[in-house]
């Protein structure tokens, strides 16, 4: 608690509500009692001035660019860590030791492989369904084939239901794009790390060998990194609300899935791409920058702006960098990216994106780079969703193990009819 309060008055009547000190950050105003002490909600549509819950594992100041995972820099961790160990960090809280870290990997390693039923279960999508709806469809299922890992008040439970999630999305997600091309699922191999693994799953075919360059590696988990977890965005919030209810986890992170998938979130990497090409060439691009300022075109820079960084999101940092050192190794020089970055430096120096602070954010480069590895569009928001798996299943236990969380009920502002006779059909 802090030693100061947040005072009231309403209706004459003033009370003092406790302001609460986070480790770094904005302190919070504790209006839980708000209801029962003034008849008033609070009225926050977006949540742009709510906490809705304590968390120790993301910390974001939107104004400095700063992003960290249970205190370590996104920075570091993408240019130090893996992916595996910041999945470690993230459901842990502290870097692992060498042989927590090997046991780990084995952990996940082990529970790479799906039920053999689950193939069958994508036969019964059309072969030019979205990836993301069998994403859906094929998560949420989860639960039928893991029944014994769903009780939620069983850390056991919950342990072995977290690594399934991190250890099978990689499976699920390569067998999606094998479905929409075609060509047969392949099996993950134990000894292959967790980003090779995905792309030999993804990218092998029988008919020849298939080895992981070592650059698209290091490059695709450096991706993985940069989109591990972000505090309580959208389908963070999706997850923990769903959870709230005592949902299984399968179901919670499949409601996250469908929520990543609008293109205001991670939608975004795969409507981002698409907007580059749509561009085309540089002398494009003050066309669709004025779309962008004109309030009746709905027309939005795709990849630009956040609700919380009001400054560059570092991870976009990380992943322009990524972008560059990826093309130019694979001597992949598209044209694309001349683009991103035309329209990068013409919309920073603009008034328009630099009074309301619209930065490129983690979707703008992340499409250049996938393009180049090989992925279609359509894949893009399904890569971001398996790598935020792991952030949401720690906010998922975090929630659980949160002795404050109850279930998730927001209130309204009721502007609707007040109360009114039915009028027979033959009356109206
Ligand atoms: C992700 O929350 C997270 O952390 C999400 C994420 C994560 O890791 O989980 O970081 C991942 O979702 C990144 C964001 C990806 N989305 C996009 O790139 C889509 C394009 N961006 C916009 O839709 C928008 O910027 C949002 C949705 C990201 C943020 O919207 P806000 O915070 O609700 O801000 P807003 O829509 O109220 O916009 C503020 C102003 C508006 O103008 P005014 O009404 O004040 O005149 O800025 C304008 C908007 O019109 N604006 C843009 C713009 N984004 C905002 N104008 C042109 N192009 C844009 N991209």
């Amino acid at each position: 608690m802090s030693d100061n309060n947040a005072t009231l008055t309403v209706g004459g009547a003033t009370k003092d509500y406790a302001v609460m000190d986070g480790s770094v950050g904005p302190q919070v105003i504790d209006v839980r009692k708000l209801y029962a002490n003034t008849g008033m909600f609070t009225y926050d549509p977006g949540f742009t001035s709510t906490a809705s819950c304590e968390s120790g594992l993301t910390y974001i100041d939107g104004d400095e660019g700063v992003l960290l995972h249970r205190g370590y820099p996104i920075g570091q961790l993408a240019e130090e860590s893996s992916f595996m160990e910041v999945c470690y960090l993230l459901l842990n809280g502290e870097l692992p030791s060498k042989t927590e870290l090997d046991d780990f990997i084995t952990t996940i390693t082990r529970h790479t492989m799906v039920h053999e039923q689950l193939t069958t279960f994508y036969r019964g999508f059309r072969r030019d369904a979205h990836p993301m709806a069998i994403m859906c469809g094929v998560v949420g299922a989860l639960s039928a084939f893991y029944h014994d890992s769903t009780d939620i008040n069983d850390p056991v439970q919950r342990k072995i239901a977290s690594h399934r999630l991190i250890a099978k999305m990689p499976t699920i997600a390569a067998m999606a794009y094998k479905y929409s091309v075609g060509q047969p699922f392949v099996y993950p191999r134990n000894d292959l790390s967790y980003t090779a693994n995905f792309l030999r799953m993804t990218f092998s075919v029988p008919a020849e060998e298939y080895i992981p360059d070592p650059v698209i590696v290091d490059a695709m988990d450096k991706i993985f990194i940069l989109h591990a977890d972000h505090e309580q965005n959208a389908s963070t919030s999706t997850v923990r609300l769903a959870g709230s209810s005592g949902a299984n986890p399968f179901a919670c992170i499949a409601a996250g899935i469908a929520c990543l998938w609008g293109p205001a979130h991670g939608g975004a990497n795969e409507a981002a791409l698409n907007m580059l090409r749509e561009i085309g060439t540089v002398d494009k691009i003050p066309e669709y920058i004025a779309r962008a300022k004109n309030k009746d075109d709905p027309f939005r820079l795709m990849g630009f702006g956040h609700r919380v960084y009001k400054n560059y999101d570092p991870r976009a940092t990380v992943m322009q960098k990524t972008a560059k050192d990826v093309l130019e190794k694979l001597g992949v020089n598209d044209p694309v990216f001349d683009v991103a970055k035309e329209l990068e430096q013409i919309a920073l120096n603009d008034p328009y994106f630099i009074e309301k602070k619209l930065y490129p954010n983690v979707d703008f480069y992340s499409g250049v780079i996938l393009s180049a590895i090989g992925f279609p569009t359509e894949m893009f928001t399904v890569l971001f969703a398996l790598a935020r798996t792991v952030g949401w299943v720690a906010q998922w236990n975090e929630m659980i193990s949160d002795p404050a969380q109850k279930i998730g009920r927001p209130r309204q502002l009721y502007t609707g009819p007040t109360q009114r006779d039915y009028v027979p059909v033959e009356k109206r």
